[in-house]
């Protein structure tokens, strides 16, 4: 099959495309490079054994995506959006045109292609504060900040479009929170500037590049008072999109699916097991509660083990070592080969 991989640059993109292309699928990538770089299709290259087709270019350029299409797709998958909470409610116009108005353009694309199946890369946050935990596909969705709002605003115009096309399949995929990197340290997530997100934050304190991190919040009504979350291996993620790819070409009509191990875990209890793994220490303080955080979130994930046969195999052990791994071979991310 012919995967075009819109954002398969990035770091949930970048493992995708591995493990695409290890099972024998043609993986093109498309990407503006707005938050990642040619190193990386470079490594998933050597990573995969031949190499990666890459066009740079932006969903939001028609004449982009025609280039990408030219040579036939049998699936799209939507990576491209940018991602950081913060600064989406400092830029929400950046984010309303990156994100969905790159996507409207991207399905405009496809039609004009005749493709019709497409797995889109959701997120956790379409819960919003979720009361109930675990939480199931059919809990309400809410946004609570711009970025948010995008990813549920992606998915409606997925939904909509897909009941006005009888032969279309979308796979909404919701991530709870992605982590660790491929094994073999050559692949990984490489933030720029100061991390937004813990597991990141936590290996650049382990090798020394901050000096401490910061827990938000040790009164949350949870077992020991700081914020419980589903930590999901990326190359767990990976695998489901080649399961949802398979899901799309050969089922009709639009479904959204969780993707989480279904297990919560403290921030306490990550820095535990991380230092506990790798050995290296986690100097950490508790401070004030980050605003917009919920106390706990974690899924139910039976509905992707029922619809893609698709389950978690790696548990927070192998993403702390494999976090570790990537940041000791790349102490700066792709920013030093
Ligand atoms: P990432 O920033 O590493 O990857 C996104 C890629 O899309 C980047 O390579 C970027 O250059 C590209 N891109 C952005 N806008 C583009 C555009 N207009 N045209 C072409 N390319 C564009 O992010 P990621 O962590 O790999 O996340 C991938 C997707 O998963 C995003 O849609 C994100 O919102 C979603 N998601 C991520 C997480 C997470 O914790 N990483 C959690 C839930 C959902
Ligand atoms: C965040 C985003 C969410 C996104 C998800 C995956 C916010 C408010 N939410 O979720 O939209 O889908 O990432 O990318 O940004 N923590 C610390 N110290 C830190 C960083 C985090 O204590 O320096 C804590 C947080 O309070 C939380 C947990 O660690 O309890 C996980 O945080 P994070 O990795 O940022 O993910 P989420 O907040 O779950």
């Amino acid at each position: 099959m012919k995967i075009l991989v819109c954002g398969g640059a990035g770091y949930i993109g970048s493992h995708t495309c591995v493990a695409l292309g290890q099972l024998g699928h043609e993986v093109v990538v498309f990407d503006n490079l707005s938050n990642s770089t040619r190193v990386a299709i470079d490594r998933m290259a050597e990573l995969v054994g031949r190499p990666v087709a890459f066009i740079q270019g932006d969903i939001r350029e028609r004449r982009d995506l025609a280039r990408a299409f030219a040579g036939g797709v049998d699936c799209v998958i939507h990576f491209a959006a940018l991602k950081s909470v913060g600064e989406s409610c400092s830029r929400p116009l950046t984010y309303f045109d990156n994100n969905i108005s790159g996507t409207i353009t991207l399905l405009q694309a496809m039609e004009a292609a005749q493709v019709s199946r497409m797995v889109f890369s959701s997120s956790a946050t379409v819960y919003g504060n979720s009361e109930q935990v675990p939480v199931t596909e059919s809990a309400p969705l809410q946004a609570t900040n711009p970025y948010g709002r995008t990813k549920l605003i992606m998915e409606e115009l997925i939904r909509d479009y897909s009941a006005s096309q009888p032969g279309f399949s979308g796979v909404l995929l919701r991530y709870f929170n992605p982590v660790g990197a491929h094994p073999s340290g050559r692949i990984g997530e490489s933030p720029t500037g100061t991390p937004a997100n813990l597991m990141p934050y936590v290996t650049q304190v382990a090798i020394k590049r901050r000096e401490q991190l910061q827990v938000f919040g040790g009164d949350y009504p949870t077992r020991d008072g700081t914020g419980v979350r589903d930590y999901v291996h990326v190359v767990d993620l990976a695998e489901a999109h080649a399961s949802a790819v398979r899901w799309a070409m050969t089922q009709q009509g639009c479904i959204a699916l969780n993707l989480g191990t279904g297990c919560g875990y403290s921030v306490l209890e990550l820095i535990r097991t991380f230092e506990r793994t790798t050995g290296a220490r986690v100097p950490y303080r508790i401070v004030e509660r980050r605003p917009g955080d919920v106390a706990e979130l974690w899924a139910d994930v039976s509905m992707a083990r029922e619809v893609l046969g698709w389950q978690a195999r790696h548990g927070l052990e192998r993403m702390c070592e494999d976090a570790w791994r990537w940041q000791l071979n790349n102490p700066d991310g792709y920013q030093v080969a």
